[in-house]
């Protein structure tokens, strides 16, 4: 765990805001029900649910959607500061590659991102998940 109780104690509740969040996720393909939550450096939290489709490929993961929805409503300035993401099925679960791509655009390098593992919630600091992201560089 954290060496920070501050930390510590901010984690716990995105924690516990990603599994309520997953109550409302649309999976009746997979029926695994994810929910995340992101703290934006603005202090604002914004969650997001898995929204599955019938042409698989269109669904969304809840960490995306989550990061949509916080676009969406404070505007393309936002930066995350801290992730967590959460189950239903009692699974482990780190954020999928396309979501750590899409998070890297918004995300500092050092928020710590909280998700379950097999030994129970794990926290990494989003670096660590993601060393080498896409990033255009043109000469
Ligand atoms: N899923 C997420 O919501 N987040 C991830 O990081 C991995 C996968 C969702 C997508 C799909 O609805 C279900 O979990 C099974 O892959």
């Amino acid at each position: 765990m954290n060496p920070e109780p501050l930390l510590d104690a901010l984690l716990a509740e995105l924690l516990e805001e990603a599994r309520r969040t997953a109550q409302n996720a649309y999976a009746p393909y997979s029926h695994f029900r994810v929910g995340a939550a992101l703290r934006l450096t603005s202090g604002e939290t914004v969650t997001g649910t898995n929204v599955e489709n019938v042409s698989y490929g269109l669904t969304i993961c809840a960490e995306r959607s989550a990061l949509v929805r916080a676009v969406s409503l404070y505007g393309p300035g936002i930066r995350v500061a801290a992730v967590a993401v959460a189950n239903l099925n009692d699974a482990s679960s780190p954020p999928c590659g396309a979501c750590r791509q899409v998070l890297a655009e918004f995300i500092d390098p050092a928020a710590p991102v909280v998700f379950p593992s097999s030994d129970g919630p794990r926290t990494m600091p989003f670096s660590a998940l993601f060393p080498a992201a896409f990033d255009m560089k043109l000469k």
